[in-house]
């Protein structure tokens, strides 16, 4: 027998909570992390990536287990870049990209091949810098607040695309070289598929 409360009865619930929570409010209420965002100026990002690269090394190297290494990389690349609104990872499961540890508001939880940007960057093996989210053919709105968007390919020792790291921010334009240069070399070491450096990733 089951304990505490069914989904079935949340959702009852729900229906009864005073004011509701309809499609209108709903992406309100789920309140972003990084509530005052701020692109860093190209000096301030070097120096936030110079942190977070170390800072990742040091709480990921030599953890064997990939979602750990991913939760590790997404929590502090969140918590240090001002920009970052949605920051988390997408894995290749069969047909589709599968999420994985993020930070943020809900994500969608499934992206077919080829879809949108994440699907994209799968299919080309390229990272995609994505200035205007709206602009972009397909792109998947998870949370509509989303303006601008870095997705980056991590690769397994036979050079297939394995994951993708997905970053958004509320800013059109917030993503520049110096991000990408900062995050293919963050995936490369510790994102799913990496090298881990100079030890093995497990
Ligand atoms: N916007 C992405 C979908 C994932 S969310 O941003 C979390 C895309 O177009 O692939």
């Amino acid at each position: 027998m089951r304990a505490g409360l069914s989904w079935q009865s949340f959702k009852e619930m729900r229906k009864s909570w005073s004011g509701g929570l309809g499609t209108g409010v709903r992406q309100e209420y789920f309140q972003g992390v990084n509530d005052e965002i701020r692109v860093p100026t190209a000096a301030e990002k070097r120096g936030l990536y110079a942190e977070a690269g170390w800072r990742i090394g040091g709480l990921v190297a030599g953890e064997p287990d990939r979602i750990a290494r991913m939760a590790g990389i997404v929590a502090v690349l969140h918590g240090l870049l001002p920009h970052f609104y949605w920051t988390g990872f997408y894995r290749v499961s069969g047909a589709a990209l599968v999420i994985g540890p993020y930070q943020g508001t809900p994500g969608c939880a499934r992206i077919a091949w080829g879809k949108g940007v994440c699907g994209t960057a799968w299919a080309s093996g390229q990272t995609q810098v994505v200035a205007d989210v709206h602009a972009f053919p397909g792109h998947l709105a998870c949370d509509a607040r989303s303006a601008s968007e870095i997705v980056v390919p991590g690769r397994d020792a036979q050079g297939r695309v394995v994951a993708v790291l997905d970053v958004d921010s509320l800013v059109a334009g917030a993503f520049d070289e110096i991000d990408r240069e900062a995050l293919e070399g963050i995936m490369a070491d510790w994102g799913e598929g990496g090298t881990c450096g100079k030890r093995a990733c497990s």
